[in-house]
C-alpha cells in the first residue's frame, strides 16, 4: 500500500512520527524505501550530493524531473515528494502550476515542495492545492534564499519567530498538507506543531516537530561537509574508499580475479 497525505494527518493525530529522508537516484530510493521511511523526498540538495553544484541554486527543472523518475521507479511504499527547484515556481502562479504539474505529470511524483511562506507565495500554494496538488511547505532556513539568509538559524528574535509562525499557519490554510521547519529554534518548532493541524518536519529544528528529515547523503557520512544538526550514522566514505583501496591493490598484485 502507498502511503498518501491522509496517513501524515493521520499519524499526527495519533502522535506517530515521520521519518522523512530525502533520495537522488533509483538505487538510494529502493534501500530507504524497503527500510520503511514514510516519506522520500526527492530534495533540490540533490544539486549538491549528486550533481556536485556549490547549492541549490543551478539545479534545473529538467534535472529535477529526471532523478524524480528515477526514485519514483526504486518507491513501492513511501509518499514521493518533490522539491520544485530554484525559478520554477518564483515567476507566476502559472509556472508554478506548469512545474508541479510536470513533477506529478512526468515526474511520477505525489506531491511537490515549494521554499517560503511570503504573501505571493501562499497565494501560488492556494491555487496549486486548489487544483489538486498536493503541497509541502518549507520554512526557516530556506536554502534557494541563501544569498539573503545565508546558512543562519532563523527566528531568532521574538519578531522573526512571529513571522514563521504566520507564515506557517498562511500555508496551512493555504492547503499544505505538511511544512518543512529548517534551522529554527526549537521551542518555536513546538509552538509552531502545537498550532498547526498538519504534521511539521524538523531538521534542525529540535525533537518536538512530527517527523523528521535528513538528507540521505548527510546520514550515510557521504558529505564532507554537513550542517551542524545533521546526523551521519555511518561513514560510507570512508567504506567506499577502503573498498575501492582493497580491490585496486588486489587488480595490481593480481589477486582479483582469483
Ligand atoms: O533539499 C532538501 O534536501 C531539503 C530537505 C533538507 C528538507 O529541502
Amino acid at each position: 500500500m502507498a502511503f498518501t497525505t491522509h496517513h501524515l494527518r493521520q499519524w499526527k493525530q495519533q502522535q506517530r512520527p515521520i521519518v522523512v529522508l530525502t533520495a537522488w537516484d533509483w538505487a538510494i530510493a529502493q534501500i530507504i524505501d524497503e527500510a520503511g521511511v514514510d516519506i522520500v523526498l526527492v530534495g533540490d540538495s540533490l544539486a549538491m550530493v549528486a550533481l556536485g553544484y556549490a547549492n541549490t541554486l543551478p539545479l534545473t527543472l529538467e534535472e529535477t524531473l529526471h532523478h524524480t523518475r528515477a526514485v519514483v521507479r526504486g518507491v513501492k511504499q513511501a509518499l514521493v515528494v518533490c522539491d520544485l527547484p530554484f525559478l520554477s515556481y518564483q515567476e507566476s502562479i502559472s509556472q508554478a502550476i506548469h512545474s508541479a504539474g510536470l513533477a506529478l505529470k512526468e515526474g511520477g511524483a505525489a506531491a511537490v515542495k515549494l521554499e517560503g511562506g511570503h504573501p505571493a507565495m501562499v497565494e501560488t500554494i492556494s491555487r496549486l492545492t486548489a487544483i489538486g496538488i498536493p503541497v509541502m511547505g518549507h520554512l526557516g532556513l530556506t536554502p534557494q534564499s541563501i544569498h539573503q539568509l545565508g546558512y543562519r538559524q532563523q527566528g531568532k528574535t521574538e519578531a522573526a519567530q512571529e513571522q514563521i509562525l504566520r507564515e506557517a499557519l498562511a500555508l496551512e490554510a493555504a492547503g499544505v498538507f505538511a511544512v518543512v521547519l529548517e534551522h529554527i529554534p526549537s521551542e518555536l518548532a513546538l509552538d509552531i506543531s502545537q498550532k498547526l493541524t498538519i504534521p511539521t518536519i524538523g531538521i534542525g529544528a529540535g525533537k518536538y516537530c512530527d517527523g523528521q528529515v535528513l538528507v540521505t547523503a548527510d546520514l550515510l557520512g557521504l558529505t564532507e561537509r554537513m550542517p551542524p544538526f545533521a546526523k551521519a550514522y555511518t561513514n560510507l566514505r570512508e567504506s567506499i574508499a577502503q573498498a575501492v583501496t582493497t580491490y585496486s591493490q588486489e587488480v595490481r598484485l593480481g589477486k582479483f580475479p582469483e
